[in-house]
């Protein structure tokens, strides 16, 4: 036999025995007590078993009780979520689990793990029956004490397709794991009463080579949250709304003694459909570290309180300003917005998140409800290389003229401002 046979021989069996090897993948169906009882065992059972090379099948169709949290650690994994999933519907239920703790109810880490939620839009669901959590939020408070986070991805190598979360408590997806694709998302935090869906943040990412893409997320709280040690994220293709606070980098700088890492950010071909925010950066005040290389690009409003808006002195409502380090800031460095269209809401801004005094307003005594850019740098340093070109935003209801306040981005620092950096009328120059 020739080296050359020898060695195609041996690529044959080697791809045979790949095949066996698929066809042989542990596949575990996960059983549904249809709604009787707690289906969270069989879930756990499903997922050990499957743990590694496997496929977990959640039903089409069937219903499932996922009334006690989950935590896996997968190799090679498809999850395929073709039936709903439904937390418990009861305040008291939750509680009695978090137990004063910080839980997060699905949890998954690994590599190479696929959730492939339904393409059939009644399924693939899952369901948190957050609704009596935003009802029963006490007045002036920001949300119940003891709500958990929904959905960690600390997977590497991963995909999440067809995610979709109807009425979370709080918190819907934190993604803390390298190379991930998200795609076709449904975040559903719509409130039917008058409460506020506090904290329904829709994605936290602080990862590497992240992409959250056809995506659709109605909500009160930020539809992306970059946190510290982001890197490359693309958000891309999406629409946002209801009640959002917007495409968000940060809050950062919130312990003075770790410096932000956060670079190469990228917001593309987004609309947001009313809401507080559009395109936020938020540090605290004494922060420290580094942002740079952030886009947002694209951008059609409609009706949106702040479009673009940069605070540094950001602040946690229910606790206050508090004593924090002065003479020191998290740094901002090569930062872009270009192409945002739309109206700004002058008529009856702002959102039911605000609690007095009203967190969003604080610091900004010349607010006039007319700013299509609100740009509140630290200092004369902490702002560098920031770019504004071709922002057409007025006031929706028209009358009123756009405004813009800008603090301390000075010309020598930012040549390619596209403003003058005072308050008053905007005008790009
Ligand atoms: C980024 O993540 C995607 C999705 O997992 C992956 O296909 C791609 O190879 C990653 N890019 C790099 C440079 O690692
Ligand atoms: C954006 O979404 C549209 C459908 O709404 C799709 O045709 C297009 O390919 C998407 N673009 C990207 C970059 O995924
Ligand atoms: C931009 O997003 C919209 C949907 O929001 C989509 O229809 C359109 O195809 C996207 N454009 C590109 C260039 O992907
Ligand atoms: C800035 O970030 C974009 C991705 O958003 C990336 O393509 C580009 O290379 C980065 N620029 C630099 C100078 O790193
Ligand atoms: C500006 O944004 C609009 C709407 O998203 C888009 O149709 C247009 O192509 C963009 N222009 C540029 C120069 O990218
Ligand atoms: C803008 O949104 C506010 C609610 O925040 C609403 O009262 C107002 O009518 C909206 N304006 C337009 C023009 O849609
Ligand atoms: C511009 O507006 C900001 C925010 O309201 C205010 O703090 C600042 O004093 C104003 N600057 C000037 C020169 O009036």
């Amino acid at each position: 036999m020739s080296i050359s046979s020898l060695v195609r021989l041996l690529i044959s069996l080697f791809v045979a025995f790949v095949v066996l090897a698929q066809s042989d993948k542990p596949h575990c169906v996960v059983e549904s007590s249809n709604g009787k009882s707690d289906d969270s065992p069989a879930i756990k059972a499903a997922f050990t078993k499957c743990a590694s090379n496997g496929v977990i099948e959640f039903k089409a169709g069937v219903d499932y009780n996922v009334w006690t949290p989950i935590t896996h650690k997968l190799n090679n994994v498809d999850i395929r979520v073709n039936g709903n999933l439904h937390l418990p519907n009861s305040i008291i239920k939750v509680l009695q689990i978090t137990n004063g703790r910080k839980v997060t109810w699905f949890q998954f880490s690994g590599a190479n793990v696929h959730w492939i939620g339904s393409s059939n839009e009644k399924y693939g669901w899952i369901n948190s029956y957050g609704q009596q959590w935003y009802d029963a939020n006490p007045p002036g408070k920001t949300g119940l004490e003891g709500r958990p986070h929904l959905f960690r991805w600390a997977v590497n190598q991963g995909t999440v397709r067809h995610f979709k979360s109807r009425k979370p408590m709080g918190w819907n997806v934190g993604i803390s794991g390298d190379n991930n694709l998200i795609t076709d998302a449904i975040i559903d935090a719509v409130s039917s009463t008058s409460a506020f869906p506090f904290n329904t943040d829709a994605f936290g990412v602080g990862a590497r080579n992240v992409t959250i893409k056809n995506s659709y997320i109605l909500n009160g709280d930020d539809a992306l949250a970059i946190q510290n040690g982001a890197h490359d994220i693309l958000f891309e293709n999406n629409t946002i709304g209801y009640q959002t606070h917007g495409m968000s980098v940060g809050s950062l700088g919130g312990d003075p003694n770790s410096p932000a890492d956060v670079s190469n950010i990228m917001f593309k071909n987004i609309t947001v459909k009313g809401g507080l925010y559009a395109a936020r950066f938020k540090s605290w005040k004494g922060g420290k570290g580094l942002v740079q290389n952030v886009t947002w690009s694209n951008i059609r409003l409609e009706n949106v309180t702040f479009p673009i808006f940069v605070t540094q002195t950001y602040q946690n409502q229910a606790l206050g300003q508090q004593s924090r380090p002065s003479g020191q800031a998290v740094r901002m460095k090569d930062f872009t917005w270009s192409n945002f269209s739309g109206t700004i809401n002058t008529q009856n801004p702002g959102d039911g998140s605000c609690v007095k005094p009203c967190w969003y307003n604080d610091g900004l005594p010349t607010l006039r409800h007319t700013e299509a850019v609100i740009l509140g740098c630290d200092s004369a340093t902490s702002c560098q290389n920031f770019v504004l070109k071709n922002i057409n935003l007025e006031p929706a209801g028209g009358n009123a003229h756009t405004t813009q306040i800008c603090m301390n981005a000075k010309s020598d620092l930012n040549p390619r401002l596209g403003i003058g950096c005072s308050n008053g009328t905007f005008r790009a120059i």
